[in-house]
């Protein structure tokens, strides 16, 4: 039987049913709530996130606890987490609809993206996960699975995203795309998936033409997987400046050149902080942003 959109749709929800995960940002549609998780879950794994996010909104409650507070306590309350710009743009996009939008969050895609910090993905995200709106929201482990499933071959990787977007239904959006998400990280993994346990085992098109290794190397090439290298790069040695300056309130650069290794340019870092206004600099000291 031919695996039609309507089907994947259907087969997949009742898996879902079975088998969804239990996390915390399931149990809202507030799209304040949901654009937090939404920029956390960028670049860092479920598991790291659902403690943070459920500090954080102790910490913020609403957009306006959010938008009133200053980018040195969203810094603090984000460390560990790392890409701190996000957390700055997240403090920028909570100001902005606080004072544009008298604290509603818009319910359109192009209002969604005029927000600081909001593109096409995480526009998709709110209107899927608080508005139960259609939407088309595809991250990496989405796409891997509609590739794997409906297409297989490398060389129809020419406009990818529209290709799968022929596949993507329209209604029970949030149900529909949470189930893909659970379905990408538990089953159709980029790394050993589970093809014994796949419901559309039957009807994947990868798995007529691979094997699992090749497939492997298939997801590891062309979804990009795996994170740059962390330790020793420039991202590493950003975060270990600004945990630096947590511990000590204030520093100087001269001192935080002591604590870095000696080909690092302690200055040049800085000065790349100061201008995602992740830090200040007041008389030769460093400090967070008030
Ligand atoms: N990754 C990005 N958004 C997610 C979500 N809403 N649930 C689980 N994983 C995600």
């Amino acid at each position: 039987m031919e695996l039609t959109k309507k089907r994947f749709e259907r087969e997949l929800l009742s898996w879902y049913s079975q088998q969804k995960r239990d996390l915390p940002w399931r149990k809202t549609d507030d799209p304040y709530k949901i654009l937090v998780s939404e920029i956390m879950l960028q670049q860092t794994q479920v598991d790291r996130v659902i403690p943070k996010y459920l500090s954080f909104l102790k910490q913020f409650p609403t957009v306006q606890d959010l938008a009133s507070s200053s980018p040195g306590d969203i810094i603090r309350i984000w460390s560990g987490l790392g890409y701190n710009r996000r957390a700055i743009k997240l403090l920028e996009c909570a100001k902005a609809v606080v004072t544009s939008h008298d604290g509603k969050f818009p319910r359109t895609e192009e209002e969604l993206q005029k927000l600081p910090g909001i593109g096409p993905y995480t526009s998709a995200a709110i209107l899927a996960f608080a508005y139960n709106l259609p939407a088309i929201v595809i991250d990496t482990n989405i796409r891997r699975v509609f590739f794997r499933i409906f297409l297989g071959k490398p060389s129809l990787l020419p406009n990818l995203q529209q290709k799968i977007i022929n596949h993507v239904s329209k209604e029970n959006s949030r149900e529909y795309h949470n189930a893909l998400m659970d379905f990408g990280a538990m089953i159709c993994t980029a790394r050993s998936p589970k093809c014994e346990e796949c419901i559309f085992s039957q009807n994947c098109t990868t798995t007529k033409i691979y094997s699992k290794e090749e497939m492997e190397t298939i997801a590891s090439t062309i979804f990009k997987t795996k994170q740059s290298k962390f330790i020793g790069s420039n991202r590493y040695y950003r975060s270990m400046i600004l945990k630096k300056v947590q511990e000590k309130n204030e520093i100087t650069i001269d001192e935080l050149k002591r604590t870095l290794p000696q080909e690092k340019d302690a200055k040049n870092l800085v000065a790349q902080l100061v201008k995602d206004k992740l830090l200040i600099i007041e008389k030769k000291k460093v400090f967070l942003p008030k």
